[in-house]
């Protein structure tokens, strides 16, 4: 969408090669005269899981509004009809990534603290099968991808989302850095990066989650540290939180994030 480009320079249309964008949109805008979009906001269904339970949350992107219409209350409406809708639709959670977390507080969504987990590689590495790297530049990976990530179950049982495929495949291309690799034993894809000499896994979709020894003897890493994007609990391995630095804050509303107690992260192949 133009708007879109315009106010982020991000094309969107890339979606068009990975199916389409999320069929569980519900954009929220304005047009101009000329049938140009001047504001948009968009909710669209992520349900997660979140403590161990299935939630229905409501996730919030692609808000602009164009530099000529700014400051008249477009945003104000849009964000209210959007909100209202969800609660209308009985959404238990809504989530978004914001720059601008005090324009989202009067809304009742509060900022959510995301923590990376931080530590020594396993010591046990035994071999556990192979990988192999795929490509978003090859469509019978991208049909790999697709399949897997319809049949994920979620990285993590603390915080998670438990089915949303066109985050990650986005997110594979504009991070160039990011590597996927498949493996086979497991049905599993590891989204991963190394900086220096440590290992930073962003998420895994797959049937099973593969523990962390099996993963990096898998890839054939041997990191002199680790770091874990999502809350560890499905990895056999533990890791120490450490705040997240960002600009960008994750806010959320709803009670279903009362129950949160541990640190949590919200994957980078997640981010929207
Ligand atoms: C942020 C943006 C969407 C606001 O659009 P807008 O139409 O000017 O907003 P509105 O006039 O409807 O203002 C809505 C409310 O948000 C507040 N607000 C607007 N810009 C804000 C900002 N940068 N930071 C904090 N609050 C802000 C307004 O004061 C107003 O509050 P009020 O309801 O208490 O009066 C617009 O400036 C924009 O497109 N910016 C670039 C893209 C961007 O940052 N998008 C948000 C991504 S999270």
């Amino acid at each position: 969408m133009a708007l879109l480009e315009d106010t982020f320079g991000i094309d969107v249309g890339i979606q068009d090669r990975f199916g389409g964008p999320d069929p569980n949109s519900m954009p929220f805008a304005y047009f101009d005269e000329n049938g140009v979009c001047a504001a948009n906001f968009t909710a669209f269904s992520m349900p997660m899981t979140i403590d161990g339970r299935l939630v229905r949350a409501a996730g919030f992107q692609s808000g602009a509004v164009r530099p000529h219409w700014r400051g008249r209350g477009l945003y104000r409406d849009l964000m209210t009809r959007a909100f209202g809708w969800c609660d209308e639709q009985g959404f238990e959670l809504g989530i978004l990534l914001t720059d601008k977390p005090a324009m989202y507080a009067p809304y009742g969504f509060t900022v959510l603290p995301q923590h990376r987990f931080v530590g020594a590689p396993p010591a046990d590495m035994k071999s556990d099968g192979r990988s192999r790297a795929l490509s978003v530049e090859r469509a019978g990976d991208v049909a790999l991808i697709r399949q897997i990530l319809r049949e994920r179950v979620p990285v993590s049982s603390v915080f998670a989302v438990a089915s949303q495929a066109e985050m990650f495949l986005l997110n594979s291309v504009f991070d160039q850095e990011v590597r996927l690799s498949y493996l086979e034993q497991h049905e599993a894809i590891v989204a991963w990066k190394t900086e220096g000499t440590s290992f930073q896994l962003l998420d895994i979709a797959g049937k099973t989650i593969p523990p962390l020894p099996a993963i990096l003897s898998a890839l054939d890493q041997h990191p002199n540290s680790v770091e874990v994007c999502f809350p560890p609990d499905k990895l056999g391995w533990q890791g120490a939180p450490e705040p997240l630095m960002s600009d960008i804050s994750l806010m959320v509303r709803g009670n279903a994030a009362d129950r949160l107690s541990a640190p949590v992260m919200l994957s980078s192949m997640a981010e929207f």
